[in-house]
This record gives structure tokens, C-alpha cells and sequence, in this order.
């Protein structure tokens, strides 16, 4: 650990400062997009790769990020992250052809990828129990604060249309975060994990709310001790007694993507200009749908821990299905709008509104928060990498394929679609997830090693350890 001794908060803003990253680069384009064309010719392809380029960036930063955690720590990959978008960030301000920005984009999302496995994961693994929730949600509100950052410099700049400045800015908090996690230490979780156990007792004296290092120490070594060692990717696919978390985490990743949430963060103004609003107004009434996306998420902050993730993820799945329903029915049935005032473009900005609000207060913040919890630690960072390059396809797969399927089929049905996909969301986690809330990750974990038989205990008389194969 480095000889300065920071403050609990000042390790949760810094673990939590890589999400400001991930939300700033990838709300900024939508704004970016409307000016590169005055400097380079844009032909629909190249429009989409410089779009693509960083979700395809994510998903490998995702998938690689994961076992390097485990093998370099996560602090060490924050601030590997951390460089690797500032770099990201001065090449495409700079970029001197389109072919350059499309590489910058992909570099940042290496970037952008690793953030979303990592961030999570160093603040779940630093956290103390009771607060756990709250602590991780402030990825999602530092998330949600990029993306509204992003929607401001964009209203900003769009009257000098200076692209290169809008991408460009993303430097300035990935050389703050730098900077601060040269300073943070390591998780106490993954000390322990590597020997350094002396550290991660000094580590966990200093965080506020973390009143037994002893006891969290010890119960560390446990579940360790009774963890069978995956060492690579195939193991841990292979592992029945990961499959159960690997499959939670992963589900939660995808579906989360899967009820549309970046057809809206990505799109809202086309789809707001597309029901009769003007370019101008659609910008300031996407501001407002980042406002909420932020509020809302402090909301989910302040109830998550009491009332706990899977009520949530329920309420959740209730508000967005309903308004992607009226949404979707009121786009089949009335008759196209021309005008802000015309019925179904009410509907529709409420109905964006509505959903971006249940989105924010629940799946959005919680998915991120239960997949290092349910992940057992000797493996924690490999199958994180599993889930969120999940996270990401879907992403990928959801943001390619709206705007063809609005051509192909008209928005109604699309957004219909999505909301049968909440509803086997829902179904999901009735039929998957357990709830999280209050208990330590050590306990979380014992409690997966005993349903799988690994431990005995709960699981019953016959629990035995599987034989695991591969
Ligand atoms: C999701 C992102 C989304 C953002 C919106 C995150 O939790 O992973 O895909 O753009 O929330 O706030």
C-alpha cells in the first residue's frame, strides 16, 4: 500500500470514478456524431463503426479484464483503464483521419470495458456488508453522471459544432482518476487472495462501517479454503459449483441490456425527433431524461440496502414493461405525430421519462451490484469477465439492431418487443436470483458453496463436494 492513508470517502469517489469514464464516452458520441461529418465524409458504415468501434472495444476490454484482475489486482487495472483513456481520449480529439477515430473509439472502450468489470468489483470487494449497496450504486450514479455530463457538453459545444473537443475532455477525469488510484489501496479481498495479509488488515482498519478486520480476515481464508481452484476459462465453465452464480450474474449482465435501455440513452433524440419535435428541442428534452437518469439513481442508492435487490429488480421490470407497453401500443394505433403537442408525442416523452425512472432507481444500479456478489472470490474476476462481456454483446446486439428493425417493422412493435423481454426478465429472476442484501460476501459465498453441495452444512445431510469436472 502507498504510504499515504486516504480517507474511506475519498476510496469510494476514486474506486467509483472509472463509471464518470464509462458513462461520459458513451453518452458523448450521439452529440459528436451530428459534427464529424464537417470534417470527415461519413457514409452510414463508417457512422456505425465509429459507434461500434467502442462496444466492440468493451467487450474484449471485458472478457480480458477479468482474469487480469485476478492475476494484477483490481487497483492496478483501474489504473491501467486510467491511462489507457486518457490515450484513448487525446487520440480522437486529435484524430487525423476517420480511420484514427475509429481505432480511438475501439481503445477507449478497452477502457471502457475493463471499467465496467472493475469498478464494481474493487468497491464490492471494499465495502462493508451493510452498506455494500449504497457503495456500488456509485458506479451507477458516477455512470449516469458521465452520460448527463456528456448530454451538457454536447448542448454546449453544438453551437461551434467542435467535435474534437467534446471527445477530447474525457482526459481530463481519466488523468484525475490516474492520478487518485496511485494513492488508493488494493481491495482487502484480493490482499488476502494474494498473501498480503498484514495490508489488507491495515486496509480494512481504515474504512468507515468495517468494525471486525479479524473477523473478515478469517472468514476470507474460509471460503477460500474451501474453494476447488479454476484456474483458467475452460475450468470455470466447467465448475458446476460456479455455474449457479455464473449463470445469475450473467442473466442479470444480458437481460439488463435485453429490455432496451440504450435504444433510449443512445437514441432518444431520433426518436423525439421523429415523433414531431425539432433537433433543438429533442437535445434539451434529452437533458431532461439524463437528469432523471441521475436523480433516480440516488434514489436507488438510498433504499437499496433497506429494501433489499430483488424487490427492486421486480419494481423494476413493473415500471419499464408498463411504459414500454403504452409506448409501444401508442405508436401502433394513433396516428403518426407532427407536433410536440400531438398525442403520442406526449406519450412518448413521458413514456421515455417514465422508463428511464424505473430503469434508473433499479435494474440499472442493482445489476452491477449483485454480479461481484454472487461471485465467488478465487474466480471473481474471470467469471465477472464472463458476465459483463455479456453485459456488452447485448449491447451491442440491442443498439445494431434498432435502427433497422424501425425501418423494418415501425416503432410500435419494436418497443413492444422489448417489454416481452422484460417480462422473461422477470421471470428470470423469480426463477434464479437470491437476495443479497446485508450479508458479507464470505457469507454469500458459503451459502453457494452449500446449495452446491461443495460445503457442508445447510445443503443437507448428503452434501458432499462434486467431483468437478475439466
Ligand atoms: C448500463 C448501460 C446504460 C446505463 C444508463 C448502465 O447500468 O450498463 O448500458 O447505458 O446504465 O444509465
Amino acid at each position: 500500500m502507498s504510504g499515504l492513508r486516504p480517507s474511506g470517502r475519498a476510496i469510494y469517489f476514486f474506486g467509483a470514478l472509472g463509471g464518470l469514464l464509462f458513462g461520459y464516452d458513451t453518452g458523448v458520441i450521439s452529440g459528436a456524431l451530428l459534427f464529424i461529418p464537417n470534417d470527415f465524409k461519413l457514409s452510414p458504415f463508417l457512422q456505425g463503426a465509429i459507434v461500434a468501434g467502442l462496444l466492440l472495444g468493451a467487450m474484449i476490454g471485458a472478457a480480458c479484464a477479468g482474469p487480469l484482475s485476478d492475476r494484477v489486482g483490481r487497483r492496478r487495472l483501474i489504473i491501467t483503464a486510467a491511462i489507457v483513456f486518457t490515450g484513448g481520449a487525446i487520440l480522437a480529439a486529435v484524430a487525423p483521419s476517420v480511420w484514427v477515430l475509429v481505432a480511438a473509439r475501439f481503445i477507449i472502450g478497452l477502457a471502457v470495458g475493463s471499467a465496467a468489470l472493475v469498478v464494481p468489483l474493487y468497491l464490492a470487494e471494499i465495502a462493508p456488508a451493510e452498506i455494500r449497496g449504497a457503495i456500488v450504486s456509485l458506479n451507477q450514479i458516477m455512470i449516469t453522471g458521465g452520460i448527463l455530463l456528456a448530454f451538457i457538453v454536447n448542448a454546449i459545444l453544438a453551437s461551434s459544432g467542435n467535435w474534437r473537443l467534446m471527445l477530447g475532455l474525457a482526459a481530463v477525469p481519466s488523468m484525475v482518476l490516474l492520478a487518485g488510484m496511485l494513492v488508493m489501496p488494493e481491495t482487502p479481498r484480493f490482499l488476502v487472495h494474494a498473501g498480503e495479509e498484514q495490508t489488507a488488515h491495515e486496509v480494512l482498519e481504515q474504512l468507515p462501517g468495517e468494525d471486525a478486520p479479524e473477523e473478515r480476515i478469517k472468514e476470507i481464508h474460509e471460503v477460500e479454503q474451501e474453494e476447488q481452484k479454476e484456474s483458467g476459462l475452460r475450468d470455470l465453465l466447467a465448475a458446476k459449483w460456479v455455474r449457479p452464480a455464473l449463470l445469475v450474474a450473467t442473466g442479470l449482465a444480458v437481460f439488463q441490456q435485453f429490455v432496451g435501455i440504450n435504444t433510449i440513452i443512445y437514441f432518444a433524440p431520433t426518436t423525439l425527433t421523429n415523433v414531431g419535435f425539432a433537433k433543438t428541442s429533442a437535445i434539451y428534452a434529452n437533458l431532461i431524461i439524463g437528469a432523471i437518469n441521475v436523480l433516480m439513481t440516488i434514489v436507488a442508492i438510498k433504499i437499496i440496502d433497506r429494501v433489499g435487490r430483488k424487490p427492486l429488480l421486480f419494481a423494476g421490470v413493473a415500471g419499464m414493461v408498463t411504459s414500454l407497453l403504452v409506448l409501444g401500443i401508442s405508436l401502433s394505433v394513433l396516428a403518426t405525430p407532427h407536433h410536440p403537442g400531438d398525442p403520442a408525442a406526449i406519450i412518448t416523452l413521458v413514456c421515455l421519462a417514465t422508463f428511464i425512472a424505473s430503469f434508473a432507481a433499479t435494474w440499472g444500479p442493482v445489476v452491477w451490484v449483485m454480479i461481484p456478489e454472487v461471485l465467488p472470490l478465487s474466480v471473481r474476476g474471470t467469471a465477472m469477465g464472463v458476465a459483463v462481456f455479456g453485459n456488452w454483446a447485448a449491447n451491442f446486439l440491442v443498439s445494431q439492431t434498432f435502427p433497422p428493425l424501425l425501418s423494418a417493422v415501425g416503432p410500435g412493435p419494436v418497443f413492444l418487443g422489448y417489454a416481452a423481454l422484460g417480462i422473461v426478465a422477470a421471470v428470470f429472476v423469480h426463477r434464479y436470483v437470491t437476495e443479497t442484501k446485508g450479508r458479507s460476501l464470505e457469507e454469500i459465498e458459503a451459502d453457494l458453496q452449500r446449495t452446491t453441495g461443495v460445503r457442508r452444512g445447510r445443503g443437507g445431510p448428503g452434501a458432499r463436494r462434486p467431483a468437478v469436472s475439466g
